[in-house]
């Protein structure tokens, strides 16, 4: 009841009378979260000649990029988004904001790396199995469904297999087995692993992920947060950063009509067309007034829990590598919430630390799980004790998601979905998602 009245204030406190909004903004298309998705979907629409106004809430573009840069060594660190596909879209939209970028191995594994208990920081007697039959198995099975790689394009009905939890799949096919560690590491992010659907395990670590895993990955060679700070640029006046809609008078056939929140007061932003590219969870949408349809769609995404750390003053050694293992677990694939794995960067004494759960967990939360992780290691001898704390530089989470009638959803009341809830946690792939399954039926839809 007091939740209600809350949010019933919130809401009157946001509506602002019409004449207190400075100008209009007109544009084609309105676009909602200037992650991945949204700024792909941003500077694709205006080449091709369409109009956009791009809302973002924080005060750069980029969503889960993080980008550290040291001023003592200029080196930089991506510690959120890391990787992208060797594919000609991700060198295309590089080359169009003209982010430099290399071909470049993505190998964390280390004669030297550490098998550790997620909770407890002890050493676990685990020995990592040749992966190289199982990732081979598991390509055979992956390439039954060629059609899941471009979104949630499902075969009908949905084959069982896709719907069994992983762990299940791991045992009714132990040819796969000896990659379970590979999968679960790179997919880091699906939550409670063995209990995952399959299907997301298998849009997660994909065919193209494999094939890149030996020929290379795309990294931007000045920090990933270059793609954002060119697309920024080019952008202009077109993006609207550290903004949000707070309110909206009309979404349908009509036109989109939305009070926009900015750092300048309020905006009012007349569109042909809304494109919504945040996370698609209710609390996100409620400014956009769901109806039932919608509601009963969106309702339904659960989410896991994915965050990233860059932490110093840990007393590891230089180059410490360790990943989680539980030594009790199928498979080894440890129990979560917890850490998954702490890598030394470029930046001496700095370590990138993962920790992955379930269901959410409040960013608080997880650095006090952090940091008594490390003082487990100081207490352990695997890390020296040190005299200054540990400290944190600012930390992200993820949310993942569940597809007819969800992807029926697109252009309904002239709004059009994307972003990872719509395919996979992977910019690349969600530029290609955008590009062929989301930009060509918003620009033939007639409004
Ligand atoms: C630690 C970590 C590492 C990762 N590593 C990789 C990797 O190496 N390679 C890879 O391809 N993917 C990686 N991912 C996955 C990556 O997050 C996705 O590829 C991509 O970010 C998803 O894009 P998106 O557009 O759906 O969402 P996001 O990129 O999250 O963008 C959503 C945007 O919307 C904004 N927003 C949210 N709510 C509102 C609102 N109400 N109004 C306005 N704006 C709003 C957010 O601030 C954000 O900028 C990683 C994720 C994490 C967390
Ligand atoms: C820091 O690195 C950037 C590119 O990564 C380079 O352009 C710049 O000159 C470097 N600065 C110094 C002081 O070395
Ligand atoms: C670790 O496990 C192997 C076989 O699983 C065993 O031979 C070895 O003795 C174990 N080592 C320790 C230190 O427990
Ligand atoms: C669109 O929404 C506006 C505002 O709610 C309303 O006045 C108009 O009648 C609607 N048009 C259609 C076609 O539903
Ligand atoms: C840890 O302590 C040992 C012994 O004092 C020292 O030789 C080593 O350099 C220290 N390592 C780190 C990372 O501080
Ligand atoms: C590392 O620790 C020092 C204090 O010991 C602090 O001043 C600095 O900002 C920290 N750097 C990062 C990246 O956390």
């Amino acid at each position: 009841m007091l939740r209600k009245i809350i949010r019933a204030l919130f809401f009157f406190g946001a509506v602002v009378p019409l004449g207190e909004c400075k100008d209009t903004i007109v544009r084609d298309v309105a676009i909602i979260g200037g992650g991945a998705s949204g700024t792909f979907a941003a500077v694709r629409l205006r080449d091709k000649g369409q109009s956009v106004i791009l809302i973002e809430k924080e005060d750069i573009l980029g969503g889960h990029v993080n980008t550290y840069h040291d001023a003592a060594t200029n080196q930089t660190v991506d510690y959120g988004v890391v990787i992208y596909h060797n594919l000609q879209i991700v060198k295309d939209f590089f080359n169009r904001l003209g982010v430099s970028w290399t071909l470049s191995s993505f190998d964390s594994s280390s004669p030297e790396t550490r098998w550790l208990d997620p909770k407890t920081a002890d050493p676990v007697n685990y020995t990592s199995p040749n992966p190289a039959s199982g990732i081979q198995a598991y390509a055979a099975h992956l390439s039954q469904y060629p059609s899941i790689e471009q979104g949630f394009f499902l075969p009908e009905p949905v084959p069982e297999d896709l719907l069994l939890p992983f762990g299940q799949y791991l045992a009714k096919y132990p040819e796969i087995q000896s990659a379970a560690q590979v999968i679960f590491n790179f997919a880091q992010g699906l939550g409670d692993f063995l209990h995952q659907t399959t299907l997301y395990v298998f849009k997660n670590f994909g065919t193209d992920i494999i094939k890149d895993t030996e020929g290379g990955f795309i990294v931007a060679d000045n920090g990933n947060d270059d793609i954002y700070k060119h697309a920024t640029e080019l952008l202009g006046s077109d993006v609207l950063l550290g903004s949000k809609v707070v309110s909206i008078k009309s979404r349908n056939k009509t036109g989109i009509d939305l009070i926009v929140q900015t750092t300048k007061g309020y905006e009012t932003i007349k569109a042909k067309k809304l494109l919504i590219s945040i996370p698609q969870k209710l609390e996100n949408l409620r400014p956009f007034a769901l109806d039932q349809k919608e509601s009963a769609l969106f309702g339904q995404f659960k989410n896991t829990g994915y965050y990233t750390s860059l932490v110093n003053n840990t007393g590891l050694p230089a180059g410490f590598v360790s990943f989680s293992v539980s030594a009790d677990t199928p498979y080894h694939i440890p129990k979560l919430p917890g850490i998954y794995s702490i890598q030394a960067t470029a930046v001496p004494g700095l370590f990138d630390i993962k920790y992955g759960s379930p269901g959410t967990l409040s960013d608080q939360y997880v650095q006090k799980e952090i940091l008594a992780y490390i003082a487990k290691l100081q207490a352990n001898g695997i890390a020296n004790k040190t005299s200054n704390k540990p400290q944190f530089s600012p930390k992200d989470s993820i949310a993942k998601g569940f597809y007819k009638d969800l992807y029926a959803l697109q252009g309904y009341r002239n709004t059009w979905y994307t972003g990872a809830a719509f395919d996979t946690q992977d910019s690349s792939l969600l530029w290609s998602y955008t590009e062929t399954s989301v930009l060509p039926l918003l620009l033939n839809s007639s409004s």
